[in-house]
């Protein structure tokens, strides 16, 4: 997984700007959050990575605090317009048809440790944090080295390889955090070149 650098795609930031600065001008408290939220450095740590039964693992995370905003009931009805015009523009942006996973992280929000071996593919994965207190975390497939990207202030973007079961070095264990409300927009490609376009689209110009 690696972070774009030098900032992004002015015509990118054009859509999820505006969506973030009309997302955190809501009443995120009509948010039903689901998940226990006092675990989250439990589930996210190298301990519970160890006991996770990885035969028996489906890929899914599971558990979690924060929600897809694509998920009706927890989501207000009223935020439902915005959000689908942001996917929407997304994808004409991009020139696909994905529905993109969009998530919700209260402060004190996670993703524990998983693997998505059940949606294989090449993958993008925009989040924004105000102050960029939040991180994405996974484990290097060959190394077993555990790395952590942090958040900066607004939009960053982040690509990689999530590997399937028959894949052993390429499957990708990850978790993410949020110590402040987070927002994550995620895509999984199955092809790479129409990935690497997606990409190239992602760099400023
Ligand atoms: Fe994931």
């Amino acid at each position: 997984m690696k972070v774009i650098e030098g900032g992004l795609n002015q015509e990118v930031l054009d859509i999820i700007e505006p969506f973030s600065n009309w997302f955190f001008n809501q009443n995120r408290s009509l948010i039903k959050i689901k998940g226990d939220r006092d675990e989250g450095e439990y589930y996210t740590s190298n301990e519970y990575l160890e006991s996770i039964n990885r035969e028996k693992h489906v890929g899914f995370p599971e558990v979690s605090h924060g929600i897809d905003l694509s998920d009706t009931e927890v989501t207000p009805l009223s935020f439902r317009d915005d959000i689908n015009k942001t996917t929407a523009d997304l994808n004409t942006f991009f020139g696909t048809k994905f529905n993109a996973v969009k998530m919700y992280y209260p402060a004190g929000g996670y993703m524990g440790w998983h693997n998505n071996h059940n949606v294989p593919g090449y993958n993008i994965l925009l989040s924004y944090t105000q102050n960029g207190d939040g991180w994405f975390r996974y484990q290097d497939p060959l190394s077993k080295e555990i790395v952590t990207l942090y958040d900066t202030p607004g939009w960053t973007a982040k690509v990689g390889y999530y590997g399937s079961k028959e894949e052993d070095d390429k499957v990708y264990w990850h978790c993410a955090r949020a110590y402040e409300e987070r927002l994550t927009f995620g895509f999984v490609v199955p092809d790479e070149d129409m990935w690497e376009m997606m990409c190239e689209d992602l760099y400023s110009q």
